[in-house]
């Protein structure tokens, strides 16, 4: 506690030497100042918008056809990071989870018998990195991935009932003795007519579509998200018991398994929430960017390291991803509630109220809705932050930007891109 307290005072004594930094200044004028209660903010009138903190969240500044960070966006100023989650481990954990399932239920899986355990893939935006993360994790631990420069094509199919397509292949796996071929019998990109993707409705409609043509070689559903997954379980496979897996550990999802949904992963939104918000917090007071993260704050807020890692040369902060399946899902009712290790309330003497513009790209998505605002909902209070909350259209950077008139009316920003080349859409009306 006292160390941290030091530290303040350390950081702001050098920001005050060294009169470039402004932002280090204004963070250290409101850390000092008492609360003025909960319209307050802006005391921003000296930092200029360049200088001021920013976060991108959920979708990683990159380039959306091969993958590639984007590092200007990534370093914007020297108060930008990018709060996501381990998009590899996540994919891993969703395909291993898939194979684990398989190898566990075989008997009653493959439902016609026919030695191939097909399964269907909903793919939630090919420009996505994490969405391409998630399909590659799948298609590798199943077998089915081609690889195409070193890397497992992430490309959506159409259907590939007899086995023949060159974008996946039938993986083998031998259970109890037995060898059975697993197949990719169909995926899609999930967009609907007017652009927006991880469409929910556009994958119940595809689920309809394939189980009327092929629906008896069905035996597994995968999918991207739990958005498009549970609109295909609503849709299909709650009747028809043809195990369902998501992404996300929504609660809607989460409450399905009790009922047949198959599984499903967490991507520590409630730690990602709090560091979208916490990032930005730090920056405001000038202290530590690790404080009330890697180590304890004031008031006792600490993330332990298996949450969590930071990448240095990515600016980004990335959560640990869990699976949730009917043997621990009682633990993951409610993703919702903030993360009990760094829910305690800061002193607004110290960490000043401050005035944050966020934007979701898409109001109607459905984990960023249902899961991940109402955790920022929290948070936002718990650290000082008044939060004005913009929510886009999932189709056009400029129906957000449009909204970021007056960017000096704010102390910092939490943006999460329609597209993942955007950056500079936002990081122009910054400059
Ligand atoms: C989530 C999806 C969501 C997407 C939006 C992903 O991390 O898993 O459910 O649609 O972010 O960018």
């Amino acid at each position: 506690m006292e160390m941290s307290r030091r530290r303040f005072l350390e950081v702001c004594g050098l920001g005050a030497m060294g009169l470039a930094n402004v932002g280090v200044l204004a963070g250290c004028g409101g850390g000092s100042s008492s609360s003025t209660g909960s319209s307050s903010g802006a005391s921003s009138g000296t930092v200029a918008n360049k200088d001021k903190p920013l976060v991108w969240f959920n979708r990683q500044p990159s380039n959306s056809s091969t993958g590639e960070l984007d590092t200007a966006a990534l370093n914007f100023n020297d108060k930008t990071y990018y709060v996501g989650f381990d998009a590899n481990q996540g994919g891993e954990a969703q395909g291993k989870m898939v194979k684990d399932y398989i190898e566990k239920n075989i008997a009653s899986l493959d439902r016609n018998g026919d030695g191939v355990i097909g399964y269907v893939l909903a793919i939630g935006d090919v420009g996505h990195n994490d969405s391409i993360a998630r399909t590659r994790g799948v298609r590798s631990t199943l077998g089915t991935a081609v690889e195409k420069d070193g890397k497992a094509v992430s490309d959506p199919i159409g259907t590939n009932t007899d086995g023949s397509s060159s974008l996946v292949q039938d993986g083998k796996l031998e259970v109890g003795g037995k060898a059975y071929i697993v197949r990719e019998l169909a995926s899609q990109e999930m967009k609907n007519s007017a652009g927006a993707t991880w469409d929910a409705a556009t994958a119940g409609n595809a689920i309809g579509t394939w189980a009327s043509s092929f629906g008896d070689q069905i035996d597994i559903i995968v999918s991207n998200n739990d958005g498009m997954g549970m609109s295909m379980y609503n849709a299909w496979s709650k009747d028809n018991k043809v195990p369902t897996f998501g992404y996300d550990a929504n609660s809607d999802a989460v409450a399905a398994i009790a009922d047949g949904y198959a599984g499903t992963i967490s991507q520590h939104a409630d730690v990602q929430a709090y560091l979208t918000l916490r990032l930005l917090r730090n920056s405001l007071d000038g202290v530590d960017i690790n404080t009330g993260i890697a180590k304890a704050d004031d008031a006792g807020n600490v993330l332990t390291e298996d949450l969590y890692k930071y990448v240095e040369a990515d600016r980004s902060y990335y959560a640990i991803n869990v699976a949730v399946t009917a043997d621990n899902y009682t633990d993951f009712t409610d993703s919702t509630k903030t993360y009990d290790g760094v829910s305690k309330q800061l002193d607004s003497s110290k960490s000043a109220p401050k005035k944050v513009w966020l934007d979701i790209y898409n109001a109607a998505d459905n984990f960023l809705s249902s899961t991940y605002q109402p955790l920022l909902q929290q948070y936002d209070k718990l650290l000082n932050l008044n939060v004005d909350y913009i929510g886009g259209d999932g189709q056009t950077e400029s129906n957000i930007t449009n909204r970021l008139g007056n960017p000096s009316e704010y102390d910092a920003f939490a943006i999460n891109m329609v597209k993942t080349d955007n950056a500079s859409s936002y990081t122009s009306l910054l400059s």
